[in-house]
């Protein structure tokens, strides 16, 4: 049984999708773990990168079809053995108005990607998914749908706004759908170049989350990182081979606390 995880914060541009992906690729070439991505933003930043690291250079299936059709089984696009992923387009940008006008309750309206990914769950150790920078039908989906959610602070503000309006958010999705989701970790992320960590950030976040929550490692700006927009994902020097280590470090420690959390009771460990 999939363990399922989304990346949040509700500001746009602080690295999720950048994360969902290599922690997803890590996973999958590193780790020899099976996973499926799933793509809920409109803007399909995932689907692009992820297909064209792999060598997809045209992607038919869509999830919104899969919404449409009740199942996503055939909207899976398997791009390795271990790493699949279901992609989104911009078309998926009519979800809510989908929902509104064939889903009646409201519960039913949130938990709709949860249900779609029940019959698959058990294909995979892990599912990921990238969501949008928005509090939306998109993200309330992805919360419902998830296990544990890893909250991406960007480590240069001290406001911690898109990290503290996150939390707010899954009280709010506790208290009014009874979600039942944890806080894997707070992974700090900064984008500036040359940016050092701000301690003072960090000294916050982990008065605000907890120590034991903010992970250790950090991501750091890396031009590399970014150059694989546009690149692909590649493994050939030692600037890539940093690019991977860094994600490497934070999917091991995201998979000790995970270890940790589910020896806790919440669901039998898959190792
Ligand atoms: N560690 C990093 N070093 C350098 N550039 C990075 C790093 N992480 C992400 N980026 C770049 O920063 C930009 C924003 O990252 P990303 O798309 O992952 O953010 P996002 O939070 O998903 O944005 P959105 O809210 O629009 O979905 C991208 O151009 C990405 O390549
Ligand atoms: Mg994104």
């Amino acid at each position: 049984m999939a363990i399922t995880i989304v990346v949040g914060n509700f500001k746009g541009g602080v690295g999720k999708t950048k994360v969902s992906v290599m922690a997803s690729w890590e996973l999958a070439f590193e780790r020899n773990k099976k996973v499926l991505l799933v793509d809920m933003d409109p803007q399909g930043n995932a689907s692009t990168l992820i297909a064209r690291s792999t060598g997809v250079t045209e992607i038919n299936a869509s999830i919104f079809d899969g919404f449409k059709n009740g199942s996503l089984k055939e909207c899976i696009v398997p791009l390795t053995d271990n790493l699949h992923m279901i992609p989104a387009q911009v078309s998926f940008k009519n979800l809510p108005k989908f929902l509104y006008a064939n889903v009646k309750e409201e519960i039913d309206q949130v938990t709709y990607l949860k249900r779609l990914l029940d019959p698959i769950r058990d294909d995979y150790d892990y599912i990921f998914i990238d969501v949008p920078p928005t509090i939306s039908d998109f993200s309330d989906n992805a919360m419902m749908a998830a296990d544990y959610v890893l909250i991406i602070l960007q480590a240069q503000e001290l406001s911690l706004e898109g990290a503290e309006t996150y939390v707010k958010y899954l009280q709010f999705m506790a208290d009014n759908y009874d979600a039942d989701i944890q806080v894997v970790g707070v992974l700090p992320v900064l984008l500036r170049p040359g940016g050092r960590v701000d301690v003072a950030t960090i000294e916050r976040a982990t008065e605000l989350f907890g120590e034991e929550n903010v992970l250790k490692n950090v991501v750091k700006h890396q031009e590399r990182l970014k150059a694989w927009d546009v690149t692909g994902i590649t493994n050939k020097d030692q600037h890539d081979n940093k690019a991977h280590q860094v994600f490497i470090d934070v999917v091991d420690e995201m998979l000790e606390k995970l270890k940790h959390f589910e020896e806790a009771g919440k669901y039998e460990w898959v190792d």
